[in-house]
């Protein structure tokens, strides 16, 4: 029999890829180079399936230029890397991670609250660079988590796990925004009220952004959105790049528009704003919201799980678009 033949488009734990050299033929990328399109097309020849992560782009051109492709499995739960629209219709499956990171995500959406009102980085360069000679009454004196309002923008399955973190563990009020309104019984087992983007905006002690990139939620959070925030307020990414304009957030920082940010993602990452490197009341990690080895492992083996799944007939565990077999 013929295997398929599959390229990973980024290196991956060892023993993902021993479990797909079982049943395909595997290209990997030793050096784990994120590729140009033009370099991704070419590798891509001959190839039935891909593994990627949110690095590398499957868009119309892709698909055009890569006729023998049939699966995309995303190692992530986000997938702003793919045209869905283009990719269901040329009859390409795409998968993506979910569940397997949500706790652990909310972990990190968590730390970067405490980081960010607490001024845990900032604190710590002052350590480091040999500032601390005496404790002084304020010195970096932040805001309270506990017992203060918790706004989410973006209500999903991690936005519940960080309701659930703030309310059941922190005695937060958890006031929430979302597309659709959650059924009553979720919103009574984590404490969390619907509220308007605006009330939203002027309520929350600490918002923390979860929701998905796309066209509607570019720059959800601008100059506007910020300035109608409370001063004393800090703000969390955790979602996507893009969905705050990173220049007006840089900005209300050093106008101290509002307290604090914590970013785990950003506009164009891996570059970032220039402007947020220059305040010091921001909370930077290198988009790590999954980066626990467990989940990491989670999310490869599931991709690969539904590569599997495709190449011998097998129901696929979390597509995103009808499976044209
Ligand atoms: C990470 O950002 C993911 O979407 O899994």
């Amino acid at each position: 029999m013929i295997k398929p033949r599959i390229l990973m488009a980024r290196a991956v734990f060892p023993e993902v890829v021993a479990k797909l050299e079982q049943v395909a033929e595997v290209e990997i990328n030793p050096d784990d180079r994120v590729w140009s399109q033009a370099e991704l097309i070419e590798r891509l020849q001959g190839k039935q399936g891909v593994f990627t992560t949110g690095s590398d782009r499957i868009d119309a051109a892709v698909l055009q230029a890569c006729p023998d492709l049939r699966i995309c499995a995303n190692m992530a739960v986000g997938y702003n890397n793919f045209d869905l629209a283009a990719m269901t219709a040329a009859k390409v499956v795409a998968t993506n991670t979910p569940d397997v990171l949500t706790e652990t995500t909310a972990d990190l959406g968590f730390a970067l609250i405490m980081a960010t009102a607490r001024r845990m980085a900032e604190s710590e360069h002052f350590l480091r660079a040999g500032l601390w000679t005496k404790w002084s009454y304020d010195m970096f004196a932040g805001s309270d988590i506990h017992g203060s309002t918790l706004g989410i923008l973006g209500m999903g399955r991690i936005g519940q796990a960080i309701a659930r973190r703030g309310a059941l563990g922190f005695g937060m009020q958890v006031i929430y925004h979302n597309r659709s309104r959650l059924e009553p019984a979720i919103e009574q087992e984590m404490r969390a009220r619907y509220v308007s983007k605006d009330d939203l905006l002027a309520q929350a002690d600490h918002l923390i952004l979860v929701l998905p990139y796309s066209a509607q939620s570019h720059h959800a959070i601008g100059a506007a959105e910020l300035a109608r925030m409370k001063p004393s307020a800090t703000l969390v990414n955790i979602a996507r790049g893009g969905i705050v304009d990173d220049a007006a957030l840089a900005l209300a920082l050093k106008n101290r528009t509002i307290a604090a940010a914590g970013l785990d993602v950003f506009e164009g990452e891996p570059s970032v704003h220039p402007g947020l490197l220059e305040v010091p009341n921001v909370v930077l990690t290198p988009h790590i919201g999954s980066a626990s080895i467990p989940a990491r492992k989670a999310m490869a083996h599931l991709a690969a799980d539904n590569l599997l799944a495709f190449f011998s007939g097998q129901p696929l565990p979390t597509a995103l678009n009808p499976d044209p077999r």
